[in-house]
């Protein structure tokens, strides 16, 4: 009832037929080591969407040269089962060799006034990795949506841009985090955590709500929200990457909220993972 697409040529032929049909397709994009976040994104896209592709590539390209890609999970029997639950799923699966089929990518997609900041400053490459192999996937899929979680919160407003700008006829869909009980958002970097980590994890979503309880309560300086998730974090002995305030659609930096949405962005090193989570504040 899943069907395994390998080949751009073969997932061509698959989209030239499901287009002679007046039907949507949905495009969700992973890296695989699939988790109830991207089964949400799964679910939401079926809710639109008359067909729909999730694409599982472990994208070199949006690896540092010192980071996971070589032990980045990789469970395609599992993601498979998982996607099961949703029958009628094509899923593609290109080979590193299928997607650069001449080495490393000559085009490089970046979009430099939003990724001077957050994780894009910590991880310089990244952002470029990511648009380019999502500018990929939107030509060889040419998707009517494409889902993204608002857990990489970064990523989703880039890509928003990225469509925009480069015209890609695609709309780009926000799915909300899916956490754990504890809070801890759902990530397929939580496997790099032993108990002890996981014991302190849930804090970085703890020291953001904490932040919006005092924006709920009427606070609209940046400094003293960044500072509210600074103490939690700190009473955690948890030093984190970063912890920004900015505009939910652009990333600049945000010092006084006003009616435009805005996004609490945090990174942190917990053991052996490099988590990530925000929440979005919207308010008048
Ligand atoms: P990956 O980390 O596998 O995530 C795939 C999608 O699932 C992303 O849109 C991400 O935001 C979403 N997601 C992950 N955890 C989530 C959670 N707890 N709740 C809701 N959504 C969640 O992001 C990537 O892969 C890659 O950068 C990719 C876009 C596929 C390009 O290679």
């Amino acid at each position: 009832q899943v069907r395994q697409i390998k080949t751009v040529a073969e997932l061509r032929a698959f989209r030239q037929e499901v287009g002679r049909h007046p039907q949507r397709v949905a495009l969700v994009p992973t890296m695989g080591a699939l988790h109830q976040g991207h089964l949400a994104l799964v679910k939401a896209a079926w809710d639109r969407c008359e067909q729909v592709i999730v694409s599982i590539f472990v994208n070199p390209m949006q690896f540092g040269p010192h980071e996971d890609y070589g032990r980045y999970p990789r469970t395609l029997d599992h993601d498979m089962e998982l996607l099961s639950a949703y029958p009628g799923t094509v899923v593609f699966t290109p080979s590193v060799e299928e997607m650069y089929p001449t080495g490393p990518s000559w085009t490089i997609v970046s979009i430099p006034r939003m990724t001077g900041t957050m994780c894009g400053l910590h991880r310089p490459g990244h952002f470029e990795g990511v648009c380019t192999v999502v500018a990929k996937l939107f030509n060889i899929i040419q998707p009517d949506m494409a889902f993204f979680g608002q857990k990489d919160g970064q990523q989703l407003a880039i890509i928003r841009k990225m469509a925009a700008d480069l015209n890609f006829p695609v709309e780009i869909v926000a799915v909300p985090t899916v956490r754990e009980p504890s809070g801890l958002a759902l990530s397929s970097r939580n496997q790099y955590l032993d108990s002890e980590d996981l014991r302190r994890a849930p804090r970085l979503y703890q020291a953001l709500r904490q932040a919006r309880d005092r924006f709920e309560q009427g606070e609209r300086t940046g400094s003293v929200l960044l500072d509210v998730v600074h103490n939690v974090l700190a009473d955690a002995d948890i030093t984190p990457e970063y912890i920004a305030l900015v505009d939910y659609h652009t990333l600049e930096p945000v010092e006084q909220i006003t009616d435009r949405p805005v996004m609490l962005a945090l990174a942190a090193q917990i053991g052996k993972a490099r988590l990530i989570d925000n929440v979005v504040l919207t308010g008048s």
